[in-house]
């Protein structure tokens, strides 16, 4: 059994079996690990990657679940969770280093309470920042990324590695850490002394999220596509008729094209199915591809 090979080896930490994935992402979709546990220190973190890699058992790294969709039925291998890294140290005035499962809005509210600015953009965007990081969060051009000094991320031999920025290969939604062979863990970053205008520049960004879909009873995992270059999905959905489209219980918002919402008891297939019909409609009448910027969780293993 996995969760007694996993307890053997590495006592001192906490593993769950068969744990419900579903209340662990915003689209509230999924089935179960076989073996779920949420390291609390960098050091554990490091212990366990090297185990799990050595024995070659397949993992998955989840950060805030915003952008994820889980399958239905049973994830086999161990999903590892950075919610329990969440220390946050102020180096200097301006620069911090933050644990990866640290929240990207409780971020926000400490820049905002000291009068800190340069994440303007990422208002309003849900998960960790380790998520962010991952998948370069971002709107308007701007990514996470560029934000970082240097990111520390536990590699596959179960060292620590740190990355300084020009390491790093990040553009639109994608960063060069994010190849399934890393776990980031922290970075440190550096903001400025906030300007009058940084409060203006705030609030466009808010304005521009609050044309989204928000509220208690919204399951969603953020935007379904990439923006295509020059173009935008959101804009393309709509104008080829998505809004309000459905499979099973996963429907297409009719606030912004490019959210799928959970009515209750989507499945995994539903939402992918809905992605499909979507795609495949825009492809249809425009000939453009839309890639989907949900991750649909995939076992890594470095064989
Ligand atoms: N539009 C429509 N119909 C729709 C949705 C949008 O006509 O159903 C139009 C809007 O009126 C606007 C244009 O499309 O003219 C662009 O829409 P929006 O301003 O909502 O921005 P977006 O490009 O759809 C991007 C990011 C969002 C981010 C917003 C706001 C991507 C894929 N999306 O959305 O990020 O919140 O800008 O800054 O890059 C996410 O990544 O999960 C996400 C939500």
């Amino acid at each position: 059994m996995l969760i007694e090979e996993l307890h053997s080896a590495l006592p001192h930490l906490d593993f769950t079996e068969r744990k419900s994935l579903s209340p662990l992402c915003t689209l509230r979709v999924g089935g179960e690990a076989e073996v779920f546990t949420a390291p609390s220190s960098i050091e554990d973190m490091k212990n366990l990657f090297a185990f799990v890699v050595s024995r070659k058992i397949p993992f998955y790294i989840l950060g805030g679940g915003s952008n994820v969709l889980f399958p239905n039925g049973l994830v086999h291998g161990v999903v590892i969770s950075t919610e329990n890294l969440k220390s946050i140290e102020w180096r200097t005035n301006l620069t911090v280093d933050v644990d990866a499962g640290f929240k990207l809005p409780m971020l926000m509210k400490e820049l905002r309470e000291k009068d800190l600015a340069g994440m303007e953009f990422a208002a309003g965007i849900p998960g960790t920042l380790g998520g962010a990081l991952y998948g370069n969060a971002g709107a308007g051009g701007r990514g996470v990324c560029e934000l970082v000094d240097h990111v520390l991320a536990v590699e596959a031999n179960g060292e620590v590695k740190m990355w300084n920025n020009n390491e790093l290969d990040y553009g639109y939604r994608k960063c060069s850490l994010a190849d399934g062979k890393r776990i980031i863990v922290n970075a440190r970053m550096t903001f400025r002394q906030a300007k009058p205008k940084d409060k203006d520049v705030l609030e466009s960004y808010l304005l521009r999220r609050g044309s989204q879909p928000h509220g208690l009873h919204t399951h969603n995992a953020g935007c379904t596509f990439k923006n295509p270059e020059g173009n935008s999905a959101g804009k393309l959905l709509d104008e080829c008729g998505c809004k309000n489209l459905s499979a099973g219980d996963a429907v297409v918002s009719d606030v912004h094209a490019n959210f799928i919402l959970n009515r209750g008891n989507a499945t995994a297939d539903d939402v992918i199915r809905l992605i499909e019909i979507c795609a495949g409609r825009v492809y249809e009448k425009t000939g453009i591809k839309l890639e989907p910027e949900i991750k649909i969780f995939a076992p890594c293993s470095l064989m």
